[in-house]
This record gives C-alpha cells, sequence and structure tokens, in this order.
C-alpha cells in the first residue's frame, strides 16, 4: 500500500473512501471535521450517533454512502473509544480497522485526515501509528494458499490529508517511518508463519544475507566449522540431533564507527523445537515452529535500524538451529563445556534455548558491546506468569526501565522479574558448574539466570521471554492471527530513543 501525505481540506477530496474516527464520548453537536462533513451530509453522522446506531466503540465501523453531497463516494467511520484513554496505539488500531474495513469493501483509495487538536500527539507521531497500525492490519500471509479466489485486494494507497502546509514534511516523515517498521514487523511476521520445512537455518540465514543487502546492513555467517573452531560447544550440542546444520547471522548496522555506542541484540533461532530426546508431547507442537521468533525479531529490528538510520552501532546475533531427537543427538546427563568455560549438565534437552543463547551471549564481547539484550521464546512458565499481554524482563534495571517505557509507546510491553542470587541454587549441578534446568519453580527466572552466568562480565544486559508472543490464534486490530512479530517495534523504539 502506498502512503502519502497532501495539504488540503478533508471534506474536498474526491476519493473512493474518507475515514473519519470519532470518539464514544463525542459530544453533541460534533466539532472540527467530524461537524463540517456531517453538515455537509445534512446531519448524518450525528443522527447515526443520536440512534444509537453508530457508537463509537473501539474499532467499530461503518460505511455511510454521501450520494454527491461531498466529492467522496463514501465516509468509513471508525470508532476511537473513550478520549481519555486515547493513545498512538488507538491510532494504530483505529487505521488497522479502516484499512481491513477498505479492504473488504473494496476501496482502492482512502483518505484520512491527521486528528486534530485537543489530542497529545506531534503530527509525525501520529502519521507514524496511522501508517503502522494501517500497514500492520493488514498483513497476510498467503505463501502457501494455492486459491487465492476469496481474497479480495488491499487498497493501492491511503492518502493523510493535513490543512497546514507547514506540517506537510513532518507527516510525511512519520509516514515514512512507520511504513519501516510495519515492513519490518512483517518481515518477522513471515519467518515466523513459514513452516519450519522451509524455514530451516539455511533459509534464514539466507533471508538475512537478502534482507541486509536490501536495507544496507553489513551481514556475515558462521558455519559450523567455524563455530566449532571458536568452541560454540553449547549451541553444537543442541543441533547434533537434526540434518540442518546450525548458522549464526551477524547482522551489523554502522560497523567500524568507534564514536557510536554498541548494542548487541541477540535473538534465538530455534527453526523447530521438538524438544530433542526429552521430546515434547505432541499436542500444539506445530507451534515450534515459531521458536525462532526471538531471531526473526532482531532481523526485523536491524533492518529498522538500518532503513531508520538510527546513530548507533547494532548488532545482531541469531544462533540458528533446530532441535531435533536422533541417535546422535545429546542426552539428558551429557555435559558439555561451553564457549565461556563453564560446564553445563543437560538434564532436559527441551531447554536448548539458554544453550544456544549462552555461547552467543559470550560471543557478543567480540564487538565490545555497551548493551546486550536478547530476546527468546524462552520459556513455558512466562505464558503461565504473564499470559497475552507482557513479556518478561530481567536484568539490569536501566535497560529494563527503558524497554518498560518502549513497550508502553509500542503495545509490546514487558514487566520485570528478579533475578535474586538465592535462585542459583536451582541450577547447581552434582558433576558440573551448572544444570541447564532448575525444575518447574520459577522457571523463567532460572532460564534467565542461567543465561546471565554467560553474560561478558561488566556489560549491562537485558533479557526478554516472549515465549507464547510470537505466534497467537487471537487476532487484534492490527496483528492477525500466526506470527506477531513481537519484539520488532519494542526494539526500535528502544533503539531511537538510546540515551548514550
Ligand atoms: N521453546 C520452548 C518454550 C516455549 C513454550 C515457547 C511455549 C513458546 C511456547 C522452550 O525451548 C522450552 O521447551 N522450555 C521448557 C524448558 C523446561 C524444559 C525447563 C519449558 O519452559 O517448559
Ligand atoms: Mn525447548
Ligand atoms: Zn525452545
Amino acid at each position: 500500500m502506498d502512503l502519502r501525505a497532501i495539504v488540503g481540506q478533508i471534506d474536498a477530496q474526491s476519493t473512493q473512501a474518507l475515514g473519519l474516527g470519532l470518539f464514544e464520548d463525542e459530544e453533541m453537536p460534533l466539532s472540527g471535521v467530524a461537524a463540517n462533513l456531517d453538515q455537509n451530509l445534512r446531519g448524518a453522522i450525528s443522527e447515526l450517533f443520536i440512534q444509537g446506531d453508530f457508537r463509537a466503540k473501539k474499532n467499530e465501523t461503518l460505511a455511510l454512502y454521501t450520494y454527491g453531497l461531498i466529492p467522496a463516494k463514501r465516509i468509513v467511520l471508525v470508532g476511537l473509544g473513550k478520549r481519555e484513554a486515547f493513545s498512538a496505539d488507538t491510532l494504530r488500531q483505529a487505521a488497522a480497522s479502516l484499512a481491513k474495513k477498505a479492504r473488504e469493501l473494496g476501496v482502492s483509495e482512502l483518505h484520512v485526515s491527521i486528528p486534530e487538536g485537543k489530542v497529545v500527539m506531534s503530527p509525525a507521531t501520529a502519521a507514524e501509528a496511522i501508517a503502522e497500525g494501517a500497514s500492520l492490519g493488514l498483513y497476510r500471509f498467503t505463501e502457501f494458499k494455492t486459491e487465492l479466489n476469496d481474497q479480495k485486494p488491499d487498497p493501492d494507497r491511503l492518502v493523510l490529508v493535513t490543512p497546514e502546509s507547514d506540517e506537510f514534511s513532518e507527516i510525511e516523515a512519520g509516514l515514512r517511518t512507520g511504513q519501516i517498521i510495519a515492513q519490518s514487523t512483517a518481515l518477522a511476521r513471515t519467518l515466523v508463519n513459514g513452516p519450519s520445512n522451509v524455514v530451516t537455518p539455511s533459509h534464514m540465514a539466507q533471508a538475512a544475507q537478502e534482507m541486509a543487502a536490501a536495507s544496507g546492513l553489513h551481514c556475515r555467517i558462521l558455519d559450523k566449522t567455524t563455530m566449532e573452531a571458536l568452541g560454540m560447544r553449547l549451541l553444537l550440542s543442541v543441533n547434533r540431533g537434526g540434518d540442518e546444520p546450525a548458522q549464526m547471522v551477524i547482522l551489523e548496522h554502522n560497523p567500524g564507527d568507534p564514536k557510536l555506542p554498541t548494542v548487541v541484540l541477540v535473538g534465538k533461532g530455534i527453526t523447530f523445537d521438538t524438544g530433542g530426546i526429552s521430546l515434547k508431547p505432541s499436542q500444539n507442537l506445530e507451534k515450534m515452529k515459531g521458536d525462532m521468533g526471538g531471531a526473526a525479531a532482531v532481523f526485523g529490528a536491524l533492518r529498522a535500524a538500518a532503513l531508520l538510520d538510527v546513530p548507533l552501532h547494532v548488532v545482531g546475533l541469531t544462533p540458528l538451529t533446530e532441535n531435533m531427537p536422533d541417535a546422535r543427538a545429546t542426552k539428558p546427563g551429557d555435559v558439555i563445556r561451553s564457549l565461556k568455560g563453564l560446564t553445563v549438565e543437560i538434564i532436559n534437552t527441551d531447554a536448548e534455548g539458554r544453550l544456544i543463547l549462552a555461547d552467543t551471549l559470550t560471543y557478543a564481547e567480540e564487538f565490545i558491546p555497551d548493551a546486550i539484550l536478547d530476546v527468546a521464546t524462552l520459556t513455558g512458565g512466562r505464558v503461565i506468569a504473564l499470559g497475552d499481554h507482557a513479556a518478561a524482563v530481567m536484568g539490569d534495571d536501566d535497560l529494563i526501565e527503558a524497554l518498560r517505557r518502549a513497550g508502553e509507546r509500542t503495545g509490546e510491553r514487558v514487566w520485570p522479574l528478579p533475578l535474586f542470587e538465592a535462585y542459583g541454587e536451582q541450577l547447581k549441578s552434582e558433576v558440573a558448574d551448572l544444570m541447564n534446568v532448575g525444575g518447574r519453580a520459577a522457571s523463567t527466572i532460572t532460564a534467565g539466570f542461567f543465561l546471565s552466568k554467560f553474560v561478558p562480565d561488566d556489560i549491562p544486559w537485558a533479557h526478554i521471554d516472549i515465549a507464547g508472543l510470537g505466534l497467537t490464534d487471537k487476532a487484534e486490530a492490527y496483528t492477525p492471527k500466526g506470527g506477531t512479530g513481537f519484539g520488532v517495534r519494542l526494539f526500535i523504539e528502544l533503539l531511537r530513543n538510546w540515551r548514550a
């Protein structure tokens, strides 16, 4: 969908549809743009309110026809919910609802105005939210659908109309930013939606290379031989059971500029998690194609960082492998020496994410980072603790605080869990330095605690557990069922607001 800005009056636009957002507690008589349109339509909009046919509940939509009273063919109303709850997320959701309604109606071009007055948001922020919401809302994964007959085409164009010519370039920039972020999120969604027989570690590596070439990122891939030479034995221990060779993707934005702070993003890339020899039950096992959601989020974040040219040296590290059972697979009780030198007793081969992340966190030291963040579909305990509405975060207080702010702004919210030293007791091994699991109690925390042992000394680090959030079966306004791209928008918001 093409997104553009124009200077003009919304009610003068000759178009297939005008989008109009209204609040649930809208006062009568209407004011501003809504009042103008209502007058032109001889009170048709206020009548809908008075009769209670349209209440402007969040994401409620209704199309009305203009019979030549204004140049636009129809007005599509969208509910914004309560005025006092209005935020950028309201706008993202409303834009998504409008875009989907336009698609359903077969409308190819939709004009909307930037929210007026009384709204606590710059025109650029509003434009960004509208672009992001509309584009994310229209996302569909159709790669494996042979019959597309019943699928309506997306609208060709969304036009943001402002009467203020001095706001034009700000709005245009906001639209571009929103679109870059949405497309980067879509990249992550598509990788998560892709089945594991297609989205293998090598497929991920190739996708990263193509994306890097198109967005101006540096990209290198470490192959198995290199990993062996480096001593990434924990990562390789997870790879043993599968036929697909492990891959480590290294993406860099602004490499070799020593003046810039370096932020390393690490993403778990298990392209399918069977559990290994500690085999998972088959119920919902298909969801484990999404166990590379962390890696996908890192790809998306790096893409956006490059295209938005954030003034940081950003590094993306994604260890990629399947976790399969096999005669050669790692077995419970096996002891592996990590890249860091610590030995790990593998009690449960299904606790594989922390193993591939541990060596990668250690390897991150190569980049002399100012901060390291990792994102991973790591524990079922995350789902039990926080459900659908927040990822779990652990680690450095300042990073957690920055992530919380970024989460509030993007709607990809995070909530902290403690890493008290006492949790370390649960990971003590009889035969090695650590066990890879700490029992059922506080499993999200003990997983985070395990990771903390492999983070290079004195480097601020935060761990984000997104288990269950990368792949959803509940559609939301701008998040259809399937891959969500969770983490892309959180990370890019964090990077854009980085304090040196
Ligand atoms: N990939 C899973 C975690 C997961 C669970 C992701 C549900 C998405 C939805 C992870 O590798 C795993 O198996 N974790 C185990 C660890 C346990 C064996 C200590 C878990 O949390 O049950
Ligand atoms: Mn597992
Ligand atoms: Zn896993």
